[in-house]
């Protein structure tokens, strides 16, 4: 008997011990109590802004359009948004971490990835391109990937740019990558002779070229991915806020419109 009350009057402890628990104890739980972020009120963003059209400083402000759909989103949940800028390579850390609620980098949902974190339903495709110096020998993919090939390949660290070479280039014993900490630095590499080639994303590597005088992308295409937003596998409802309201956006035509703005289709 005496046991047993230990055990009511414990789980009567434990009981109160929860509830006070769940009150929001820093206050970052929404106004409708569904989720909690990282910074009350806020929607946090971690993202490496030195990836044009997605996501790029301009005048000091951090602009694009991964901003502008994290800013829809944040809207549609009622949030202010805010954006931390960082190394491309921190931002799953960060996420994992639950240091920062959603990281929107233009970044390409991996099987790897999708050990360390939960990906949202993709909103974009990116192709990895190949960016020669007008005059160079590099014609296509296959060039890269040929037995014998010896190239220098300038990537950006830990991008997909940076695994896939890493593997059929570097580990193939086909030539070596060179990585960088923007796509910026290896496309000025390439221009000063360092590297023969950049493998990046398609629309950064517009944007990079035509900047710098002297350079194109190669036709061919290497690899087509998905684009979507990192979140915290430890932050269920959150992710299912978050992913809901980016799928409204995607079904109302507000991401192609964002999307639109920055990339003329043609
Ligand atoms: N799509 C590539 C990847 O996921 C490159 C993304 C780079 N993004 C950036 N904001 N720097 O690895």
């Amino acid at each position: 008997m005496k046991k047993l009350i230990m055990s009511l009057l414990t789980s009567a402890m434990v009981l109160s011990m929860a509830a006070c628990g769940s009150a929001p104890a820093s206050g970052n739980t929404d106004q409708s109590g569904d989720f909690t972020t990282a910074v009350a009120g806020k929607l946090t963003m971690a993202t490496n802004a030195a990836f044009p059209p997605y996501e790029y400083l301009e005048s000091g402000e951090i602009t694009g359009i991964d901003a502008e759909i994290a800013a829809a989103i944040a809207d549609k949940l009622g949030l202010e948004l805010q954006i931390d800028d960082m190394e491309f390579d921190s931002i799953t850390e960060t996420i994992k971490g639950g240091k920062a609620d959603i990281g929107l980098a233009g970044m390409t949902i991996t099987p790897d990835r999708q050990e360390e974190v939960d990906f949202t339903v993709s909103y974009a495709t990116g192709i990895q391109v190949i960016i020669v110096t007008e005059d160079s020998a590099i014609t296509s993919v296959d060039d890269l990937l040929a037995e014998g090939a010896n190239h220098v390949v300038g990537v950006q660290r830990n991008t997909t740019g940076d695994i896939f070479t890493t593997g059929d280039i570097e580990e193939a014993g086909k030539g070596t990558v060179d990585r960088y900490s923007k796509g910026a630095d290896a496309v000025q590499a390439l221009k000063t002779g360092k590297v023969d080639c950049v493998v990046i994303d398609n629309e950064p590597a517009k944007a990079f070229v035509a900047e710098v005088e002297g350079l194109k992308i190669l036709e061919t295409e290497y690899v087509i991915e998905d684009y979507a937003a990192a979140m915290s596998k430890d932050n269920p409802a959150l992710y299912e806020a978050v992913n809901t309201a980016l799928q409204e956006l995607i079904d109302d035509g507000t991401i192609q419109g964002i999307i639109d703005k920055y990339i003329n289709a043609n």
